[in-house]
């Protein structure tokens, strides 16, 4: 099979007649003059790869994940080390603009085997074209410096349903108190719709600092400094950590691009031990429908972030509303990521809105509609602790640090971390109310 590829900027000429020499592995199926012209190209199916042979700069992790969408890979010439790793950083391959076509046409298999996943094996690919890159020119590599290891640290989304069940309290305070517990911890409000981490913590600048990661990101500009510039400092009496503040008006969601947001996750992972992920509740990917898939997608900063995370936390309140729909939204959270494996949290659990034993009655409840997950943990109502918390933006650590409330979520931040026999005697204390 010779690979289709279409070619853009204004020095293609030279780079489709080195191709077109070699007879057979890649055929040039378009010359493009605009980035438009390419992108429509591409969305017609015509090619696998885009050769962009100059003008690289313009080159967005967007473009790059929009072209991958509709399984185009992109092959970028440069001599520009520094934009060569930016280019690497976006997703696009890079190649020496001096590179012999032999070697660029490797490239190009090995760009299009990477986009089908195939790294590795090039056995969908021409035998023959196989051996160019084993025998044919080297393979230009950029200088192997200052690539960064791939991020150790661990993501943990906070989701849950419509109804404000308690996605950003449960969210802060597991950051504080990982924090507290000497963790590095980075707080990001991925939630498109009503983003409120910010005033959640007492953080009174509308930085919408997510908003600039993500077009830093997009840009291949995002580096430690620059992350660290956009994540704003918190200081607790217990512990401090960063927010990447989220974008109050619900129409600048937009901003919040999946391909972007992934760049800025595995940053985080490289910067924090933990990130933990403030979710939007809706997980509908009813763009779909459209066959348009080169459009933003409305809810891709949830869903990205719940396909990312090492650990996802499924937050839903614990009355007649709110748990149906939990069971519904874990429904659709096992459709819209199958490999998430939620822990489940019932929040806001009273005995006035399920009756007396409140947890066994849930327990049992839960056990009869719920979807076969165990629930992970129960959190109690305490008004007055959230009132305070959020009235004075402080953490419940801070704000009311023996309340049932925060020892609950204690618990359940340091859960998979062995628990000291002390702090299992205090964590315990918090469901005393329940177990009458
Ligand atoms: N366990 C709780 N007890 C009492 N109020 C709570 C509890 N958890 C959350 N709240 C309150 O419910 C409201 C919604 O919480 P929030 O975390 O903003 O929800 P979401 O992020 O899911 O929309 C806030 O006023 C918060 O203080
Ligand atoms: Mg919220």
């Amino acid at each position: 099979m010779s690979i289709p590829v279409v070619t853009f900027g204004p020095t293609q000429e030279a780079v489709v007649s080195g191709l077109e020499r070699l007879h057979g592995p890649v055929t040039v199926v378009r010359r493009c003059s605009e980035l438009n012209e390419l992108m429509a190209a591409c969305q017609s199916g015509l090619a696998l790869a885009a050769v962009v042979a100059h003008g690289s700069e313009d080159l967005t992790s967007t473009l790059v994940d929009r072209l991958g969408a509709v399984g185009v890979s992109i092959v970028a010439l440069t001599n520009d080390p520094a934009e060569a790793l930016r280019l690497q950083t976006i997703g696009a391959v890079p190649a020496s603009a001096d590179i012999e076509p032999t070697a660029l046409a490797a490239r190009i298999a090995e760009s299009v085997g990477r986009g089908r996943g195939l790294a590795g094996s090039r056995s969908t690919l021409d035998a023959g074209f196989a051996e160019l890159s084993a025998e044919g020119d080297p393979v230009w590599e950029p200088a192997p410096v200052d690539v960064d290891p791939p991020g150790s640290g661990r993501i943990i989304a906070v989701w849950g349903p419509t109804g404000a069940p308690g996605r950003t309290l449960v969210a802060v305070n597991i950051t504080a108190e990982l924090a507290a517990a000497g963790k590095s911890v980075l707080l990001v409000d991925a939630d498109s719709y009503g983003a409120s981490v910010s005033a959640m913590v007492g953080l009174l600048e509308e930085s919408a600092g997510l908003a600039q990661a993500c077009r830093l990101a997009d840009q291949g500009l995002l580096d430690d400094a620059a992350l660290a510039r956009t994540a704003t400092p918190v200081f607790t009496t217990g512990g401090s950590f960063r927010v990447l503040t989220g974008t109050t008006r619900a129409d600048r969601w937009i901003e919040l691009r999946a391909s972007a947001l992934s760049l800025v996750l595995e940053k985080a992972k490289q910067a924090a031990e933990t990130v933990v992920v403030d979710v939007g509740f809706c997980l509908e990917a009813d763009e779909e429908l459209s066959f348009d898939t080169m459009a933003p997608r409305r809810n891709g900063a949830a869903l990205r972030s719940l396909e990312l995370a090492d650990e996802v936390i499924a937050v839903g309140a614990a009355d007649a509303i709110g748990v149906p729909r939990l069971v519904r939204g874990l429904a659709d959270l096992a459709a819209a990521v199958p490999n998430a494996a939620p822990r489940v949290v019932l929040n806001k659990v009273r005995r006035s809105s399920v009756g007396r034993s409140p947890r066994r009655q849930l327990t049992e409840a839960w056990e009869r509609y719920g979807p076969g997950l165990a629930v992970d943990a129960f959190l109690p109502a305490d008004p007055d602790a959230c009132d305070a918390a959020l009235l004075n933006g402080a953490v419940l650590l801070e704000s009311s640090p023996d309340s049932p409330l925060r020892l609950a979520i204690a618990s359940l931040a340091c859960a998979p971390v062995q628990q000291k026999p002390e702090s299992i005697s205090r964590s315990t204390r918090a469901f005393r109310f329940l177990k009458r």
